[in-house]
């Protein structure tokens, strides 16, 4: 058994219970351990605790050690909800935004999504497969140890496989977006969820491990995305939606009646609809730098939580919407933007994000649990959020090897 003890931290900082998806009290629950060890075996957190108690316990056998001092350490930080296959870039799009054009505008007019789905379908699936290695490694940076990753720039058989075999091959989570804009060489809406459900699906259910859809005026609407919903969890996929982004239109009602793990976005959402998450076992995903990014207001993240719904952050890292893969800064978005606590925001991207992916195993720094932990270069673990955009990363671990150490 290879064995690694981190010692001398300044602080861990690890949510308090593991029974996610946290909500209410719990969410803001965080033991914090100063002056502080973590001891790995293999790929497992063995033990967590005090310095004093590591002395009176002499651990057996060969140990690597890692200097903590001045460090905090922190889970591995989970992104639940990321776009990291497409080719091209989006500079264009943002630089007319800055002049005054609009998200829908550019979308409608063939730009936006359908912008980067024509480059996507451009390059071939060596080319994605880089291409998602190189994101996925700009994530570690930031201390992601786990990523979801969704297609949805293909719209093309070939192009959505590719992009989930790429996500899976970097070691990500794929999710089939296939329902995430209507390509030009389909007549409507209605008959491109047919040719997908019929085409695309059987073989994207055997890559993926969910489905998500982009619930909006322009896009899907409620029923398109029920009928495209439902065939997917009958091949066996996790539900998720693009939901409440832009205008509210059912997403809501949908995600709970189809008992979808989780609704993303929700910056448009209203009491009734948060009153309706509450009361259900669907996630909130809330990805406050789509909200910054696009100038639209923060979704209503303290009302959920005060209301007892469940959330989770995600960074949405995309070319249009969110081109950053920093949770850290999501962090930062989430105490100064949506009302939440560095303790809420910290459960939010680690356990209650690893719930939505359906994992037990990560997320929390406790024995038995997968050795994924962030070194911050910082003695008190609330830098995290407290310092925007900060090189704060100082070592990643993952499975218990050391996978980014700060140059
Ligand atoms: O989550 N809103 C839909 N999908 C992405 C944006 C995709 C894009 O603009 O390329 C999002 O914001
Ligand atoms: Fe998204």
């Amino acid at each position: 058994m290879r064995r690694l003890l981190i010692r001398d931290l300044a602080q861990v900082a690890t949510p308090a219970t593991g029974d996610a998806p946290l909500r209410g009290a719990a969410l803001g629950c965080v033991d914090v351990v100063d002056n502080a060890f973590v001891l790995v075996a293999d790929d497992r957190v063995e033990a967590v605790g005090p310095m004093g108690a590591l002395g009176a316990s002499p651990v057996a056998g060969t140990v690597e050690e890692l200097d903590g001092r001045g460090l905090s350490a922190i889970p591995g930080l989970v992104d639940c909800h990321t776009h990291p296959a497409f080719a091209g870039d989006r500079a264009h799009e943002f630089a007319l935004r800055a002049g005054g054009a609009t998200y829908e505008e550019l979308l409608a007019a063939g730009g936006g999504i359908l912008s980067t789905t024509r480059a996507t379908r451009a390059v071939g699936a060596e080319e994605l497969e880089t291409i998602v290695a190189r994101h996925r490694d700009a994530m570690l940076a930031h201390g992601t140890t786990t990523f979801e990753g969704k297609s949805g720039y293909g719209l093309d058989r070939a192009t959505e496989l590719a992009q989930l075999t790429a996500i899976r091959a970097a070691g990500g989570l794929p999710t089939w977006l296939g329902a995430h804009a209507v390509p030009p060489e389909h007549p409507d809406a209605d008959a491109y969820v047919d040719w997908a459900i019929r085409e695309v699906l059987p073989e994207a259910a055997r890559i993926a491990v969910a489905a998500d859809v982009f619930v909006e005026r322009g896009t899907f609407d409620v029923t398109q995305a029920r009928s495209y919903l439902e065939a997917c969890r009958a091949a066996g996929l996790a539900l998720r939606l693009h939901g409440d982004q832009l205008s509210e239109i059912g997403a809501v009602g949908l995600a709970v009646e189809l008992g979808a793990r989780s609704i993303d976005h929700l910056e448009a959402t209203g009491p009734a609809g948060v009153a309706h998450l509450a009361a259900s076992d669907v996630v909130a995903v809330l990805l406050p730098i789509a909200a910054l990014y696009l100038a639209r207001p923060m979704p209503p993240a303290r009302d959920l939580v005060d209301a007892g719904a469940a959330i989770a952050l995600a960074t949405d890292f995309n070319p249009g919407s969110a081109y950053c893969e920093s949770l850290p800064v999501v962090c930062t978005l989430a105490c100064t933007q949506l009302g939440l606590t560095p303790e809420e925001a910290l459960v939010a991207c680690t356990v209650n994000a690893a719930s939505v992916l359906g994992l037990e195993d990560r997320g929390r720094l406790a024995p038995g649990r997968r050795a994924d932990l962030v070194l911050l270069d910082a003695t008190d673990w609330r830098h995290l959020a407290y310092h925007l955009a900060g090189d704060l990363v100082h070592t990643v671990i993952r499975e218990g090897q050391v996978v980014f150490r700060r140059a």
